[in-house]
């Protein structure tokens, strides 16, 4: 009876979490119609953490410590609903909860009384939790996105996202910016590793499972309620920001409808259909509108087409930005109209109160009217109730998080990692090549061999990653975690790039088998990473120039924000192994890549340019492959999309399509081939399967992914993969804009074996 009684409790407690419930409803509407314009419009407002401490807005005291008389301001006077933290820092932990109390007694000191329930509206504190709980010091670091991309492992991918979750709300703070749902389709972007690749459908997959490991299983509506172990996820930029056509960051994009819907699109949907409750805008303009003042994106595609429900917040400064950076509005009070009215519920300001001022203006004059206020407060109060931030605002002070920063965090971090890192090339056979045996003798050079900052990226304690006490000598680097690996003699001749470090080097060189250069990028991201030139830097050139000249077999490994040229170098190069930038623990899994304890198994999400000028994506149009000679070589990428190599001799065999009518009544065909492993190692490898129309009414891509699939394939043994294709899948963007199947004939490619489907 006992048990049963539990049992009802548990599915009762369960399903109240699951759903929106009247009395959530009634609660949040019933404070709403207690708010004045003034705490309406505070609740729009989110400020920078900088605001409320003491000292000068970037220039904070040290230690930073939140200033009362400023905070009570910000909660009394201008009723703030939330707050950021700024790039400049990160904090232990138990800092992060004296800000987070500090803010949640100012909220209960302010006596206003907003309904018989609910006293007091909590403030909701927002963070860039990108990679991990990068501003928590000791948050465990997993690889950027563009690293998790290569996994192609979506379970790794829910799994580190849970993992930030949990070190974010141990934190106190349950508003996460990530994912980041941008397709990384131009490669010199500044942000290109904070994408998941260049390919939509990739982007989709991976964003859902990232949404799904912050919010957790009662995410899965827009309804849902939040646990204290998970966090409100926030998709981003929304729309086209990553396809700036200069590549510099936040800069104009002028891209068609068939392009918005069918490459930059697909992942915000399928984070909203996993029930992603808030968004943040792009900061750039697409077609001559910036986004943050354009209603036909912000309202009619976000809310209307794609279903929309949850928060929209701008992005850092943007509604000022209409002023002096985009000129489409006079003055800031012109510009706080336009964004509100195109459709933005909170501005991240976030350094001043002209923003809340300048609203209550423009509500008072009717020249914004309340129930456009209503809408967004609305949404804002009822993501602080998913939450559970009116009931239980400080979690930590209850629930002390004991998994948090544990080896079981570190051990999905290097697993991650592992199956991050992509082997580009491998001369099998010759000295140098890879695995290597344990007893190596190895001389490592390069700048990331033992500067943590290269490994980590930007977002890594701050907001650009260079912060170098990260380089502190008593962390692990990725030359340490080697010694530890080796039984042979490691030692590092070599990291910062001179000619008297480089004479000194060609002597210890002498006793070495190989030379390993691990060449990093120094971190950046968003205006400060904009490049001109996707070659590597002068020093970097010289390191690679040195190390080549040794004599001895190279293998070079790169941390890069976004591919860098090689092509000069790989003829010459025994290996070449892409690590991204795989976070802290990377290095780790990097030594058991280089000496084979893992085998292997990532594959590049994006296409790895070889020139400057040519940047074509995998999926390009057929008349992009015709080079000068009228020949098909146009597209000569360094590696394309999808390339990785394993230490296993893996054979694609025995493909089959068949047809048959899937369970929703409708034809479907079941795609199977064999993966062979004629090796005595165990191998992972992810499977993809693209379609390639051969006529359709707008020009086909060359080829586009439709699916895939990672799995283990044991040694000298076989793996069937099967997988579905409905018709679905074979649809695309049509001229105006609306999703074609037409009939006709598609190749459907996997590995080196291909077959057809076709539709009368
Ligand atoms: C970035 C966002 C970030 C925000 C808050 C902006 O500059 O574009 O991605 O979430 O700052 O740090």
């Amino acid at each position: 009876m006992k048990k049963l009684f539990f049992l009802v409790t548990w599915c009762f407690a369960h399903l109240a979490n699951a759903q929106w419930t009247n009395q959530q409803e009634s609660s949040v509407q019933n404070i709403l119609s207690q708010m004045t314009i003034e705490e309406k419009v505070g609740q729009m407002t989110q400020i920078n953490l900088d605001v409320i401490c003491v000292g000068d807005i970037y220039k904070l005291q040290e230690p930073h410590r939140i200033d009362p008389a400023k905070l009570k301001e910000a909660i009394e006077k201008y009723h703030v609903g939330s707050i950021l933290n700024c790039g400049g820092h990160a904090y232990p932990i138990e800092q992060w909860h004296e800000i987070i109390s500090g803010i949640h007694q100012a909220t209960l000191a302010n006596q206003q009384q907003h309904s018989d329930e609910y006293k007091n509206i909590p403030v909701l504190y927002g963070i860039d939790a990108i990679h991990g709980a990068n501003y928590v010091m000791g948050g465990t670091l997993f690889p950027q996105q563009l690293g998790q991309a290569a996994t192609f492992n979506p379970a790794l991918v829910q799994e580190a996202a849970r993992i930030t979750a949990y070190e974010t709300r141990a934190a106190g703070i349950p508003w996460n910016f990530s994912p980041v749902l941008d397709v990384g389709r131009v490669p010199t972007w500044s942000r290109f590793f904070e994408t998941y690749g260049e390919d939509p459908y990739l982007c989709s997959v991976l964003g859902k499972a990232c949404v799904k490991g912050y919010q957790g299983e009662f995410g899965n509506d827009n309804n849902g309620e939040i646990d204290e172990y998970h966090v409100a996820a926030c998709m981003k930029h929304f729309l086209g920001y990553s396809g700036a056509r200069t590549g510099k960051d936040r800069t104009p994009a002028y891209l068609s409808d068939i392009q918005l819907k069918e490459i930059y699109r697909p992942s915000f949907q399928a984070a909203i259909d996993q029930g992603a409750l808030t968004v943040m805008i792009n900061s750039g303009e697409i077609n001559g509108i910036p986004v943050h003042a354009n209603p036909k994106i912000l309202v009619d595609l976000l809310r209307k087409e794609m279903g929309f429900q949850g928060m929209a917040v701008t992005d850092w400064e943007d509604v000022i930005k209409l002023v002096n950076i985009h000129h489409v509005a006079e003055n800031l009070k012109d510009a706080v109209a336009l964004a509100v009215n195109a459709g933005i519920d909170m501005c991240m300001v976030p350094n001043d109160y002209n923003f809340t001022n300048l609203l209550i203006e423009l509500a008072k004059e009717g020249k914004i009217s309340e129930e456009r206020l209503n809408q967004s407060v609305y949404r804002i109060l009822k993501l602080k109730m998913q939450l559970d931030l009116f009931d239980n605002p400080v979690p930590f002070q209850k629930n002390n998080y004991p998994d948090k920063m544990t080896s079981s965090f570190q051990s999905a971090a290097i697993q991650t990692a592992e199956e991050s890192i992509t082997l580009l090339e491998n001369k099998k056979g010759k000295t140098g090549s890879l695995p290597w045996a344990s007893g190596t003798n190895i001389c490592v050079v390069g700048n990331a061999a033992n500067q943590l900052i290269y490994q980590n990226g930007a977002w890594s304690r701050t907001w650009q990653g260079t912060d170098t006490t990260w380089n502190d000598p008593a962390r692990l680097t990725t030359f340490k975690a080697l010694q530890q690996a080796n039984t042979g003699n490691t030692y590092c001749a070599l990291s910062q790039w001179s000619k008297e470090a480089a004479k000194a080097a060609n002597k210890k060189v002498k006793k070495s088998d190989v030379v390993l250069v691990c060449l990093g990028e120094k971190p950046s991201t968003e205006k400060p990473g904009d490049i001109d030139d996707l070659n590597w830097d002068k020093a970097e050139r010289q390191m690679m120039k040195w190390a080549l000249g040794t004599g001895k077999p190279v293998v070079l490994v790169l941390f890069e924000n976004r591919p860098r040229l090689v092509n000069e170098w790989v003829e010459q190069c025994t290996a070449v192994v892409m690590a991204y930038q795989p976070g802290e623990w990377g290095n780790v899994a990097l030594a058991n890549i280089l000496f084979g304890k893992t085998n292997p198994s990532g594959k590049l999400p994006f296409t790895y340019p070889r020139y400057n000028q040519s940047l074509l994506t995998y999926d390009h149009k057929h008349s992009e492959e015709l080079d000068p000679s009228f020949g098909s070589k146009a597209y000569n990428p360094q590696w394309p999309f999808g390339h990785g190599l394993s230490y296993s001799d893996l054979t694609y065999q025995n493909m089959s399509i068949t047809r048959s009518i899937g369970n929703n009544g409708k034809m479907n065909w079941t795609v199977s081939v064999e993966v062979k492993n004629d090796s005595d190692r165990d191998a992972k490898e992810s499977v993809l399967v693209y379609k390639h129309d051969r006529v359709a009414s707008v020009t086909p891509h060359v080829k586009k992914l439709i699916n895939f699939k990672k799995q283990v394939i044991k040694a000298h043994a076989a793996a069937t993969y099967q997988f579905t294709i409905e018709p679905d899948d074979l649809k695309f963007v049509g001229a105006n804009g609306e999703m074609l199947l037409e009939s006709g004939v598609w190749d459907i490619y996997v590995g080196n074996l291909s077959g057809t489907i076709e539709i009368k």
